[in-house]
């Protein structure tokens, strides 16, 4: 009897320590993967680990060629890598010249990488190898909202109305996130078509946080580098240098009246005439002139509904910041606009109709 409970209580410790090393083990960003490999290289994974070995995925990175890019921008390359056992994952090659800012970098990537929301890209992983930095991110099979929407996407199977505002929500709800709970708050910096990435279903997350700074104890982080692209920047931001979530309010204004317009905000027959898109904007919408303002490929779209989310871009690219709204703001009211009852239904029934259309050609992806 006694050896039954002797027995007993060694089995009950042996669970109780695994129990503990399970939380040890617990998925949160402090706890992230860090590995120092051979040749001084570095794999950080974040969160959600890889699951794959650190010789796989040091192995694919270096298999990445000028064949595997999908894209450039500011801050590099950006590949497809695909592990072995399919699963795509987008590569951010960072130029190596921007070493000396190596410190607040993987501390700042730290933070990013812990971040998760349905409508931002998941950072995945880090790896500094000895000629590169590279950043792992989910890989988002339809591309950029900007090639979608002025590339050749548009001309094989042009975003409707409905698809434009399950993509404006959805990115007013991932830019509301960062801004409102995420602690410290981050801003964004750059809000752009190029940086909301589509999945298959056409949801919409918004990516590339390097440009991203934190908030420190509320205080508007102040820098004299202007980063962030031409034609979405807000005009104080312009003048001072000074990034705030309302800049990124005004930013994400501009993205709204792309997506209603289907022109770039550097689009020239408003650049001709010495306007920005906003700009222009105000002069059309004052004489109503909304025939010329709606992008005749996004369908059918009701009238009221268009001026709603006119009126909306309007407020979030007021030129004095303390008049715009806060993100949280700019989603109620997309929410209310977009989502009203009569509506909701169209919605969701377009909603599947797009998952079953961008589902049939994605083998050639
Ligand atoms: N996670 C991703 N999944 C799929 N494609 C991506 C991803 N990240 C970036 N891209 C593609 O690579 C291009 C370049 O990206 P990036 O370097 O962030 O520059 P930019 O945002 O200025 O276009 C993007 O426009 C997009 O087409
Ligand atoms: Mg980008």
């Amino acid at each position: 009897m006694s050896t039954m409970a002797v027995a007993l209580v060694a089995v009950l410790g042996f669970l109780w320590v695994c129990l503990l090393s399970r939380k040890k083990t617990g998925v949160n960003y402090e706890k992230m993967d860090k590995q120092t490999l051979p040749d001084g290289a570095k794999l950080v994974t974040y969160q959600w680990n890889l699951p794959y070995s650190s010789g796989e995925i040091i192995r694919r990175l270096e298999l990445l060629d000028e064949e595997d890019v999908v894209g450039c921008g500011g801050f590099g390359t950006v590949y497809k890598m695909v592990m072995d056992d399919g699963t795509a994952f987008a590569v951010k090659r960072i130029d190596l010249n921007r070493e000396r800012r190596d410190k607040t970098f993987e501390k700042e990537l730290e933070i990013l990488g812990s971040i998760r929301h349905i409508n931002l890209v998941n950072l995945r992983g880090y790896c500094r190898l000895s000629t590169a930095k590279l950043l792992i991110y989910d890989f988002m099979e339809l591309g950029s909202l900007d090639s979608y929407l002025h590339g050749d996407a548009q001309e094989d199977q042009p975003l409707n109305w409905n698809a434009r505002m399950k993509i404006a929500l959805g990115s007013a709800r991932g830019l509301a996130y960062l801004h409102h709970d995420c602690s410290p708050g981050i801003v964004h910096r750059d809000i752009k078509a190029s940086n909301v990435l589509l999945d298959r279903c056409l949801e919409p997350r918004v990516s590339d946080f390097g440009l991203a700074r934190l908030l420190v104890d509320n205080e508007t982080h102040v820098t004299t580098v202007v980063a962030g692209t031409f034609g979405y920047l807000a005009p104080e931001y312009l003048q001072n240098g000074h990034s705030t979530e309302k800049s990124d309010v005004y930013s994400f204004g501009v993205l709204l009246l792309e997506l209603v317009t289907g022109k770039r905000p550097t689009d020239s027959c408003f650049l001709s005439k010495g306007l920005n898109i906003v700009g222009w904007l105000n002069t059309l919408s004052g004489e109503h002139r909304l025939e010329e303002i709606l992008d005749e490929r996004s369908g059918d779209a009701e009238v009221e509904a268009v001026e709603g989310i006119l009126d909306i871009a309007a407020m979030c690219t007021d030129a004095d910041p303390g008049q715009r709204p806060s993100m949280g703001a700019v989603l109620k009211m997309l929410e209310e606009e977009i989502l009203s009852p009569c509506l909701s239904e169209l919605y969701y029934e377009q909603h599947l109709e797009l998952c079953i259309l961008t589902a049939l050609p994605l083998s050639s992806f």
